[in-house]
């Protein structure tokens, strides 16, 4: 077969070359040319092409053909997919290696008990998935396995088999022989990707693609899928726990703001459809630096654990990290907590972890870090009763978070009866009994009323 020609081309300005390079000479980006399939493009104005009559309408005049939508066995699934999957369309299923991707699309093809699944896979061998199948649930007869890796290979065997649902695990090891760049690259990747995606929507078949992230969280190079697929989610957690997180990043066919959750167990994930106390460990001892703050993703409200640590640092320059918080934001923080309190943290190193593994998103938990924080730097203990949110701006001022009175619903019935919210957030849910709400307007006026 004749190779087909190709052309290293700068994602950052299109600067084409026929080596691959490092430093793009026309823009200075490093590290940005990607091995593309060249096309021989003359623009010229003379030449036009007759478009087929009526391809222009008008809005209002299309009408809306609704495609069908795949009901995913697990609500939890279907819920951060916005009903199912639709027909036509490419899911990329994004999470770190080891974390259960090909156990949760296993799951869901060996319960989709009407439908027709070619499961592809380019990592184990037939005998493995039948091993995992037979471990986590009885087969099902209607689910096919292809272990291949090339791209025209893998559309034939679609149109053999004639499936419902494709499963591609995973994406990065699928290549087009046609780019000689090898399985993984971001060119490959890319290119298979868009392969699968105009195959799909010629034929109206739905696919659902596994991705492995990398260190950043990026699918195979920044930003390179995300735009061809129609829905992103992502599956996160830790290694060491035993719940998973699922998260839309896209998705043009529902909302971006549901979670799933989910735990891994020796005979795969199951469902957990009530999370509120999941992140919390059982046997919080009262004890400094801990903070409870109350999470919102979508229609779900989660308690999380924020812990901190600030001790007096060995180093001239001190450290700062944080784990599932954004770095950046910790800074501001703590630059708000010395400007506007007074404490002295330049000679103090100063730690922050979330428990349980999760990144956090809701700048609603603003409020709770500090609250860890000074309790770990007075070295004072919160009550466990106790759960904060509040997102803080850089006067120190403490800013109201969104579906305030779902979180306060929920905070009431996980036990919490001290409740510490902005001074200007509006909220249709009362002080009661054993219910204290108490609003405050900076963080000056926290810590008097926090260690009490
Ligand atoms: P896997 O789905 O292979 O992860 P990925 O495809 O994202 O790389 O799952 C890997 C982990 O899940 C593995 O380390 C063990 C764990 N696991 C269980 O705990 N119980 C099970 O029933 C299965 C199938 C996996
Ligand atoms: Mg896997």
């Amino acid at each position: 077969m004749a190779k087909t020609k190709t052309v290293f081309v700068c994602q950052n300005c299109a600067y084409k070359s026929p080596k691959w390079i490092g430093k793009c000479p026309s823009c200075n980006s490093w590290n940005s040319f990607v091995e593309e399939l060249e096309t021989q493009e003359k623009a010229s104005l003379k030449k036009t092409a007759k478009i087929s009559p009526g391809s222009i309408k008008k809005l209002e005049n299309i009408s809306q053909k609704q495609n069908g939508r795949l009901t995913a066995p697990f609500s939890e699934l279907n819920r951060v997919l916005g009903g199912g999957i639709v027909q036509g369309s490419l899911v990329l299923l994004g999470g770190e290696p080891g974390i259960g991707k090909s156990t949760l699309v296993l799951q869901t093809a060996l319960k989709l008990t009407n439908t027709t699944v070619l499961y592809v896979s380019g990592e184990e061998s037939p005998e493995q998935i039948k091993m995992r199948a037979d471990r986590i649930c009885k087969p099902e007869s209607n689910i096919y396995i292809l272990s291949e890796i090339n791209i025209h290979k893998i559309l034939d065997g679609i149109c053999e088999a004639k499936p419902d649902l494709v499963i591609i695990d995973s994406i990065q090891t699928i290549f087009d022989e046609d780019l000689s760049s090898s399985p993984g690259t971001v060119s490959q990747v890319r290119a298979c990707t868009q392969i699968f995606q105009e195959y799909a929507k010629k034929n109206q078949l739905s696919f659902l693609l596994i991705g492995h992230i990398n260190k950043d969280g990026n699918i195979a190079g920044p930003m390179a899928l995300e735009h061809i697929v129609d829905v992103v989610i992502q599956f996160e957690g830790d290694n060491n726990n035993y719940f998973r997180l699922l998260r839309a990043k896209k998705n043009r066919y529902g909302s971006t703001a549901e979670i799933g959750v989910f735990e891994m167990t020796n005979t795969g994930l199951n469902e957990i459809p009530d999370p509120g106390m999941l992140l919390l460990p059982d046997d919080i001892t009262d004890m400094s630096g801990i903070a409870i703050a109350a999470m919102n993703e979508g229609a779900r409200t989660l308690m999380l654990e924020i812990q901190a640590l600030a001790t007096t640092s060995v180093y001239s320059a001190p450290q700062r990290t944080a784990t599932g918080f954004d770095i950046r934001r910790l800074h501001m923080l703590l630059a708000v907590v010395e400007k506007r309190l007074g404490i002295r943290l330049g000679q103090k190193d100063v730690f922050l972890n979330i428990a349980g593994g999760i990144k956090v998103n809701d700048t609603g938990v603003d409020l709770a870090v500090i609250a860890a924080l000074l309790s770990s730097v007075f070295d004072k203990v919160i009550h466990r009763n106790t759960c904060l949110m509040g997102e803080v701006s850089l006067s120190g001022q403490i800013r109201p978070v969104p579906n305030i009175d779902q979180r306060l619903l929920e905070v009431k019935r996980m036990g919490f009866n001290k409740v510490f919210i902005s001074k200007f957030q509006k909220t249709s849910i009362k002080n009661e009994k054993d219910f204290n709400i108490l609003k405050i307007e900076k963080v000056n006026n926290l810590s008097p009323l926090l260690f009490d």
